[in-house]
């Protein structure tokens, strides 16, 4: 059995790793991986959105199964141009990759079938959302309506900043086309769960939940990044946050996307927040979250292969999705000055004792040497019994790794940790 992943991030590095353990997986092939995933897979050099590139490669060699991870592909349409081709894929169509390529859509689905998230309002043109802005009550949060590399969202506590986000997305196109239409909504408060979740377009199979840290510095302080560290479970997830998001979001979302004629088959990311008023929905993504992906697909005790082909086929129900009850730790080691300017080309030494798994980010091989890339460089997961444990270990294979302008979060599920203390006392 030859498989295909489409990507070559940390993320795609985890489902590799996690699909190997299928013994009926002969070859494994990254498009375009990178240069740490090519220990685990052979890397073919097509591009994650070359769409017809990715077809050519799967109909040309033989390739028995797609798996297509990142955002854009997926909003592009990759899932139906493979489909269409003869290669079965795991991934939504495109009609259904909507839910996370147009927040207008999103919101206005959530809406419709009564799904809890912020309040809002959609905006076509700037003069009305800059009249809008100057009396609605602060602080706003004003999106991007489509894929912005997760950087569309700008948070504003002033008028000032309000105006400002209005033009720089509306008006300069900061994040392009994008920005044709906005959302501004509602300020949420409370902390932020990821659940990721399998789905065949009629059965939801949430995965162990997750608590992501966006920010670069210790504290969340600092520029947002793409993720500096994960942990699993994530504490504010308590079983009664689980049922309400279970009755009044997972099922209501998956229902509402088989009515609306866009089943959505694959990984559905719900980035949900808790408030006072319950748990309401921040975004949708529709792939694993990277990197959530490094501490949650570590924990499936279930072969993930034959859950994507549940997905795909539409047999999740019958499907065994089982995780461990340990906890995960995922540290990102960065280089210094990332997400801004940051130096690559610097060599990666594993000490001979490193015991983790090490899923690679941003790097290349040259020479048989592997070399920093990227400014996310490499994620070190470790699972233990404890939260606490699992940190503990995660820091301590960290000192294992070794290349110049290293960085990394010291207070990677710090957060977590305190609020398992609060719920348990
Ligand atoms: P998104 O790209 O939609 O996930 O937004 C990025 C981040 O912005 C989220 O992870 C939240 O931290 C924050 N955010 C988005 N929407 C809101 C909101 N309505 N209220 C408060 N924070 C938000
Ligand atoms: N970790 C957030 C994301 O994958 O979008």
């Amino acid at each position: 059995m030859k498989i295909m992943v489409v990507g070559g991030g940390g993320r795609e590095h985890a489902v590799i790793k996690a699909l190997k353990k299928n013994p009926e997986i002969t070859e494994i092939v990254a498009l375009p991986g990178n240069g740490g995933i090519a220990a685990d897979a052979t890397c073919v050099p097509v591009g994650a959105t070359d769409l017809d590139g990715l077809v050519k490669y799967a109909c040309e060699n033989a390739v028995d199964f797609a798996v297509v991870t990142p955002d854009d592909p997926l909003v592009m349409g990759a899932v139906d141009l493979l489909e269409a081709a003869g290669i079965p894929c795991f991934g939504p169509n495109k009609n259904a990759a909507i839910l996370e390529g147009s927040k207008v859509f999103s919101k206005n689905l959530m809406k419709k079938y009564g799904i809890p998230t912020a309040a809002y309002e959609v905006f076509t043109s700037s003069s009305e959302a800059l009249d809008y802005v100057e009396t609605a009550p602060l602080p706003l949060v004003v999106k991007a309506d489509g894929l912005a590399l997760g950087k569309g969202v700008l948070i504003a506590q002033t008028r000032q900043e309000a105006v400002e986000a209005v033009k720089t997305i509306m008006e300069d196109k900061k994040f392009g086309a994008s920005g044709n239409q906005i959302v501004v909504e509602e300020f949420l408060e409370g902390p932020e769960v990821s659940v990721l979740a399998f789905t065949d377009g009629k059965t939801v199979v949430p995965m162990v939940s997750s608590m992501d840290h966006k920010r670069a510095k210790d504290h969340d302080e600092g520029l947002n990044t793409g993720g500096m560290g994960t942990i699993a479970p994530n504490p504010y997830y308590t079983p009664s946050v689980a049922d309400t998001c279970m009755e009044q979001i997972f099922l209501p979302t998956i229902r509402a996307m088989a009515e609306e004629g866009r089943p959505f088959r694959g990984c559905l990311y719900f980035g949900l927040m808790v408030t006072k008023n319950g748990p309401k929905v921040i975004e949708y993504n529709c792939r694993f979250g990277d990197p959530e992906a490094q501490v949650v697909l570590p924990l499936l005790e279930s072969d993930l292969f034959t859950v994507m082909q549940a997905c795909r086929n539409g047999l999740l129900a019958e499907t065994d999705v089982s995780f461990s009850s340990d906890s995960a730790c995922c540290v990102i080691m960065a280089s210094d000055g990332y997400p801004s300017s940051y130096q690559k080309g610097f060599a990666i030494s594993f000490d001979p004792d490193l015991s983790a798994d090490v899923y690679v980010a941003g790097a290349k091989l040259e020479n048989e040497k592997l070399l920093t890339s990227g400014g996310r460089v490499l994620g070190v997961t470790c699972k233990a019994e404890t939260l606490k444990d699992a940190i503990a270990l995660a820091y301590e294979q960290v000192k294992k790794i070794h290349f110049d302008n290293a960085y990394y979060r010291k207070d990677i599920g710090q957060r977590a940790l305190n609020a398992g203390a609060v719920q348990e006392g």
